[in-house]
């Protein structure tokens, strides 16, 4: 079944959702001590390099555009959200500097990342205060309910790092399985997702069982998200995304394409395993060659079908949210644009 959706709807929820955080978000920044901040800045694109203001694609604030669609979806409030909403931003983008130093990642949102600019030491501690800020961002709230955000956050984080550590470990590993790749992704991108909504719950109007239906909704557009991701690391546009492409092929990351296409068992399989577990490095058209096998092995027709198997699992359930269609209408387009992106 496919479900209409306003067209752009997405766009607008995206924006007012950037714009609801924007102040919280900056204070938070702001607070950090100068050349960190000066870091923080240039990642999140309010800077250039040198640290005078510029407007930059940033990136594109979906989880906290989650967390107050999923206050709105249960009736709550969306100003009471939004510390936890620019908490969890926070929580991403200090994933985010680390993570291009772990995949030694060049290209970010269309610029050099802040490892290449500023040194590996200081993007991660750029990505250390990013994290401390979160969850001050919350101790700060009077809200009785800062004590359980922090907890989901921090839970998901510990989610979250487990899943970067199967990551790193996978591209070493030649039997790495796809419930392996699967178990990992849940943990690295889905953790966050699944935090965001339930956050979005708990500071909305949301009961205990409702709270945990937001929390698999956000899972399940978490797991679409990241299929989607890996097939754009592969067949994506890098004027689109603003990351270089086949940087994961490079890198041997077991991805989930490329994950399912290994197992496949069949010819382009084995030739796939032959090129992928080779130590020397790939050349640009080997790796043209595995992007091909990948595909030749059904892994892009996977994740294609996967992701939108998950996304429609998720407004499934996002449609039983609420008995007013409006109420759920947000968290819907979000959950549809995890699935059906191009950047
Ligand atoms: C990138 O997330 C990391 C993943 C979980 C795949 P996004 O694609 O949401 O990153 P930005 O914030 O929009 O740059
Ligand atoms: C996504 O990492 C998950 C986290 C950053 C925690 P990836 O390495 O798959 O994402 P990109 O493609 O670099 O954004
Ligand atoms: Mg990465
Ligand atoms: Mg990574």
């Amino acid at each position: 079944m496919t479900r209409e959706i306003a067209k752009d709807h997405h766009t607008d929820v995206l924006a007012n959702g950037r714009a609801a955080c924007a102040a919280t978000l900056h204070a938070a920044v702001d607070a950090m001590p100068p050349t960190i901040r000066h870091i923080a800045g240039y990642h999140f694109g309010w800077w250039d390099r040198d640290g005078r203001p510029e407007q930059h694609t940033g990136g594109k604030a979906l989880r906290p555009a989650f967390v107050l669609a999923a206050t709105t979806v249960t009736g709550g409030e969306i100003a009471n959200a939004l510390p936890a909403a620019a908490a969890v931003e926070l929580v991403h983008n200090f994933s985010l500097l680390h993570d291009d130093v772990m995949d030694r990642d060049t290209t970010r949102r269309h610029r050099p990342t802040a490892w290449t600019v500023f040194g590996i030491g200081p993007a991660i501690l750029a990505g250390d205060a990013l994290a401390g800020q979160a969850f001050a961002l919350l101790a700060g709230t009077a809200d009785a309910r800062a004590a359980a955000a922090a907890e989901l956050l921090n839970h998901a984080v510990l989610e979250l790092v487990e899943g970067q550590c199967a990551d790193l470990s996978f591209e070493g590993r030649r039997d790495v399985t796809v419930a392996e790749c699967l178990a990992m992704t849940d943990r690295k991108t889905g953790a966050l997702f699944g935090c965001a909504a339930e956050l979005g719950g708990l500071f909305g109007a949301a009961g205990p069982g409702e709270r945990l239906r937001l929390r698999e909704i956000g899972r399940l557009v978490g797991r679409a998200f990241q299929h989607v991701d890996d097939l754009l690391g592969i067949w994506g546009d890098a004027h689109s995304t603003g990351k270089s492409v086949y940087s994961d092929l490079r890198s041997r990351k077991k991805s989930l394409p490329v994950v399912f296409a290994l197992a496949a068992g069949t010819a382009e399989a084995t030739a796939l395993a032959t090129l992928y577990h080779r130590d020397e490095p790939l050349d640009d058209a080997e790796l043209r060659t595995a992007a091909e096998l990948v595909e030749a092995a059904g892994g892009r027709d996977w994740s294609r079908s996967q992701a939108a198997e998950l996304c429609e699992r998720a407004r499934t359930m996002i449609a039983k949210l609420s008995s007013d269609p409006a109420a759920g209408a947000d968290l819907d387009a979000l959950a549809a644009l995890a699935a059906d992106r191009t950047w």
